[in-house]
């Protein structure tokens, strides 16, 4: 559907969806993070609820005022969840009544076991953290799966060239057990804090089923159609 033409194709669809970067902390000032804005994983909420779709949008961190509009929706409840821990929890308890679910969080992959309670000094002398790895939400979901559930991840990949990307997109579709896999290409000057993306659709036949570029709510309306055609 064209954006902002009236279209209903996912009425009434349930569909839980995640947003954002995780936070995990460190000391009380200090985090571990990523560049996520939550741009991407919002549009896609907006598209699900603007074609007729009820959204549970499960958001960690997101730059001021990208939650605006989905927090102002009929059709979206907006939850927090800041750290990996917490994801795991929301996107858990929202999959179980969801049909489909989209996780485009940027889940922080390691968090810190023992969060200091005071700040951390310099005074202190040098300081090495212990990381443990989070748990993988996705790959949770896929296991809990509900019959007829339809499961989407995301991938921003580093990649030398097109084939390369494709490639590291095939493998992760089938590592994660997704039916669909939303690759885009990351780097220094690409894929975060802009308007604009670029985005391949992997799925379980493991090839590129579609691809779409343009500004995110553009790619977020071609991940919907492209999940129509599995469904
Ligand atoms: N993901 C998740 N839980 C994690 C890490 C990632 O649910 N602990 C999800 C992301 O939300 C995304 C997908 O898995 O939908 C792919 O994330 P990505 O970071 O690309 O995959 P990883 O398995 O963490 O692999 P790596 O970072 O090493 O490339
Ligand atoms: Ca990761």
């Amino acid at each position: 559907a064209a954006a902002g033409a009236p279209a209903s194709d996912l009425a009434d669809l349930r569909v839980a969806v995640s947003t954002g970067g995780t936070r995990e902390p460190i000391d009380p000032v200090r985090f571990l993070g990523n560049r996520s804005s939550g741009k991407q994983g919002v549009a896609v909420a907006l598209a699900a609820a603007d074609r007729g779709a009820y959204v549970h949008l499960v958001a960690a961190h997101v730059d001021e005022g990208v939650l605006d509009k989905a927090l102002h929706h009929p059709r979206i409840a907006v939850e927090r969840a800041l750290t990996a821990v917490e994801m795991d929890a929301a996107m858990r308890a929202a999959s179980a009544e969801a049909d489909v679910v989209v996780m485009a969080a940027a889940v922080a992959d390691f968090s810190v076991p023992e969060v200091s309670d005071v700040k951390i000094r310099k005074e202190d002398g040098t300081v090495a953290l212990d990381l443990v790895e989070n748990p993988d939400v996705l790959i949770g979901l896929v296991q809990a799966r509900r019959p007829g559930q339809t499961i989407v991840g995301f991938a921003a990949e580093t990649a030398a060239d097109e084939a390369e990307l494709r490639e590291r997109g095939i493998r992760k579709r089938a590592r994660k057990g997704v039916d669909l896999l939303a690759v885009n290409r990351v780097g220094w000057q690409e894929g975060f804090e802009t308007a604009e993306n670029r985005v391949l659709f992997v799925d379980a036949t493991d090839e590129v089923a579609s691809q779409a570029a343009g500004t995110k709510r553009v790619v977020a309306d071609a991940l919907w159609d492209a999940v129509l055609r599995l469904r």
